[in-house]
């Protein structure tokens, strides 16, 4: 078994920019000298346009940053207070974003509108960057629980600092189900072509996908799987719907427990997800447990590596996950060679419009 097996390779280092990130494009705007000929004629139109037209239009985004009053709104904003907004049917979706990874969000979000599940979409902001950005567009859609993770050190996938963040997700998910709400958590390196709800049926406390790329027969066991090589399963903890109920409340306490437990170290430079799957190892007898079906809920391992499981399970996809693979470049490229990087076509349909 490859020793990437476990890992969710979302997040890439920062030595890997984003091509599309706001900084960048901010800079080269820059390059115009104020006070030559052409800059003086940009400045005046610049001063036309804020005087004349937005007046009518409303506030453009860059100046938004001069707005406190705007900003400490957000900053206040709690997550029961952004749970009790955003949920509809007693149910919220939240994913769990940092501003390199805007483009991922907004191809996400594109995916789940065209499924009209988009309102029930809170983000997780993990700096304050994407509070106000996500904000702005859509308001009350984003929160952020303080303390900011430290940017520079929050991203690098197997740092202490990415495990420190995704540390706080299952805090997080015990704290919306302590308010009586379903949850469904999703990377944002995924791809909804149909609507999961359905498949999210019966009463069972957790739901989940597993993260083997070894194909299973169509109507394979709802049950946890048995362990793998390492003592425990592979299920992602990308994709997890639960049930406000104790059972479900007891694997995210456990999962809390088992990150405690078992903290990133140099040697073993861990994420949430082995913890995840202890948590559901020790917790098994007593919560109602559901494995999704792989033909829906298929790895990226599965998914964009065998082409032959593809035809024959044609139509029966439901999310995507863009895993098995490390670097933003490649992911995006991985998207768009597979028609999934919806951003650069259909960025009106996200609620988020073009960022
Ligand atoms: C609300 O949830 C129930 C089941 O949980 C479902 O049958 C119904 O369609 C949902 N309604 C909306 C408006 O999403
Ligand atoms: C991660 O969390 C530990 C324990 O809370 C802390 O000692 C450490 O400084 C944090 N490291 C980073 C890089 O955030
Ligand atoms: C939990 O893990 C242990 C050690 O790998 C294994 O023997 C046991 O069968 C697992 N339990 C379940 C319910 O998967
Ligand atoms: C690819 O999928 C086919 C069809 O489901 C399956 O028979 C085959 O074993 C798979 N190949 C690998 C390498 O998993």
């Amino acid at each position: 078994m490859p020793t990437f097996l476990h890992q969710r390779p979302l997040h890439s280092p920062l030595s890997d920019p984003d091509p599309l990130s706001p900084r960048q494009s901010f800079s080269s705007q820059r390059q115009i000298p104020l006070f030559s000929r052409t800059g003086l004629i940009a400045l005046l139109s610049l001063l036309l346009i804020l005087g004349v037209i937005l007046p009518w239009t409303g506030t453009p985004s860059i100046f938004s940053a001069t707005k406190p009053a705007s900003l400490t709104k957000w900053q206040q904003y709690t997550l029961s207070q952004a749970v009790s907004f955003v949920a509809k049917n007693k149910t919220v979706i939240v994913c769990a974003v940092s501003q390199p990874y805007l483009p991922f969000l907004s191809n996400w979000l594109i995916s789940i509108s065209r499924q009209k599940h988009q309102d029930k979409v809170l983000v997780i902001a993990e700096d304050y960057a994407t509070l106000y950005k996500v904000n702005e567009k859509w308001p009350g859609h984003a929160v952020l629980v303080p303390p900011a993770p430290d940017s520079q050190t929050a991203h690098k996938f197997g740092s202490q600092g990415f495990f420190n963040f995704t540390s706080r997700r299952p805090r997080h998910l015990l704290h919306i189900l302590e308010l009586g709400i379903n949850v469904m958590y999703n990377d944002v390196d995924m791809v909804w072509l149909q609507d999961p709800f359905p498949y999210l049926k019966g009463n069972h406390d957790v739901y989940f996908t597993d993260d083997m790329a070894a194909v299973k027969p169509l109507g394979h066991s709802h049950d946890l799987p048995p362990p793998g090589k390492k003592g425990r399963t592979y299920i992602c903890s990308c994709m997890i719907f639960m049930h406000p109920t104790d059972g479900a409340k007891l694997v995210l306490k456990k999962w809390i427990e088992e990150l405690q437990a078992q903290p990133w170290s140099k040697t073993k430079k861990s994420n949430d997800q082995p913890a995840f799957n202890w948590a559901l190892n020790k917790t098994a007898g007593q919560v109602d447990l559901y494995l999704l079906p792989q033909a829906a809920f298929p790895t990226g391992g599965l998914y964009f590596k065998n082409q032959t499981w593809v035809q024959e399970t044609k139509g029966k996809h439901v999310i995507i996950h863009n895993n098995y693979i490390t670097g933003f470049e490649k992911k995006i490229k991985r998207f768009h060679d597979y028609g999934l990087w919806l951003v650069d076509g259909h960025a009106s349909e996200s609620p988020l419009g073009k960022l």
